[in-house]
């Protein structure tokens, strides 16, 4: 079975292939941050009217890559939600036709259910699991019994762990999108340089809070007056990527004490865990806690087809669905 999965939710135009023997044919993506970077973050119009002005060709490259003709997919998954609106009706619609028009079935995605089973896309990992989800519009933890089923522990009460690195990388006039500069500068500072607060460290709950880390940037910033040198920019890069994986460490710690027993497993995705600093960090903690620990390869963290089309097949059913209509918002 090859399903097409079309994914329009934010700022990346992207169609993949993928077979239900887990084979990635083709995963174009077409991404639109030099749109946005001058605004210093997503502008909604702009986004929508670039996936309208993409989306067909970045399909023709998907089914081109995969040697393949269309007649030959099966079903058509399309994230339809949460996320921009604009962009979300584009995917969905364009989905909706090509169903339609082939005669084959319609499967409606939600971004952070596909974000959430793309780890088994590359490996063997079976459910239950618990997972960690970091990406530029959410932040939780949730154990995840199957590709329907989830139980959402603990989430963030304020920003997400992708806003707060976007944020922290502009108060450092770092262009947008911050995290993988972040991460590069990260490499050539010192991480005990400065000690940054690790928000709700002692209320034994899985919930997350980024606002107080942001503003103790800011606030440092400004006590080291306008000018930052390179080293120092360096140092609050490198200081404040170690505070979040001090913070997730924290919140996973808390979190496998009350998970469900059959779980022994962690997953870490989103698009921060295209961080290979914090992975890594998760890793030497899940390893220590005697868990497995998987994450998708970085080009399947951040937005992606192949997510949506690995959760359509995960989902597959045979209903056409037609009638589904598109959410910004949509809780799993
Ligand atoms: O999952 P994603 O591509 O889009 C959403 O569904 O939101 O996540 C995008 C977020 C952005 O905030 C970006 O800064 C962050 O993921 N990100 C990173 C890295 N690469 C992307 N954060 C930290 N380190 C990275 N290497
Ligand atoms: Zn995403």
């Amino acid at each position: 079975m090859l399903i097409l999965g079309i994914e329009t939710s934010c700022d990346e135009t992207s169609i993949a292939v993928v077979s239900d023997k887990k084979k990635i044919l083709s995963n174009i993506v077409y991404s639109q941050i030099k749109q946005h970077q001058k605004y210093g973050g997503v502008i909604p119009e702009i986004a929508a009217r670039a996936h309208l002005d993409k989306i067909e060709e970045v399909f023709k490259s998907a089914l081109d890559e995969a040697n393949i003709t269309i007649k030959e997919i099966s079903a058509i998954a399309a994230t339809c939600g949460p996320g921009l609106i604009g962009g979300v009706i584009i995917g969905t619609s364009f989905g909706k036709g090509l169903a339609c028009s082939l005669d084959i079935p319609f499967i409606p995605i939600n971004h952070i259910m596909a974000h959430a089973i793309t780890p088994r896309l590359t490996s063997e990992l079976s459910y239950p699991y618990l997972l960690l989800l970091a990406s530029g519009g959410h932040t939780f933890i949730a154990e995840i019994f199957s590709a329907k089923k989830t139980n959402i522990i603990g989430r963030t009460i304020d920003d997400s762990a992708g806003e707060c690195f976007d944020k922290v990388a502009k108060m450092l006039s770092i262009p947008y999108p911050g995290g993988p500069t972040i991460e590069e500068y990260a490499k050539k500072g010192d991480k005990n340089r400065f000690q940054f607060p690790i928000p709700l460290k002692n209320k034994h709950n899985s919930d997350f809070s980024f606002s107080g880390l942001k503003t103790a940037i800011s606030n440092t910033i400004k006590d080291l007056g306008c000018y930052l040198d390179e080293q120092t920019i360096y140092d609050i890069c490198a200081s404040f990527q170690e505070t979040v994986s001090e913070i997730f460490i924290n919140k996973l710690n808390e979190s496998i004490k009350i998970m469900d027993p059959s779980i022994k497993s962690i997953a870490f995705s989103g698009g921060v865990s295209a961080n290979q600093f914090i992975t890594k960090k998760i890793k030497d903690f899940a390893i220590e806690k005697q868990l497995e620990v998987f994450s998708p390869p970085i080009n399947l963290c951040t937005d992606n087809g192949a997510m949506i089309a690995w959760c359509g097949i995960e989902q597959f059913s045979n209903n056409y669905e037609l009638d589904f209509d598109p959410k910004p918002r949509w809780p799993i």
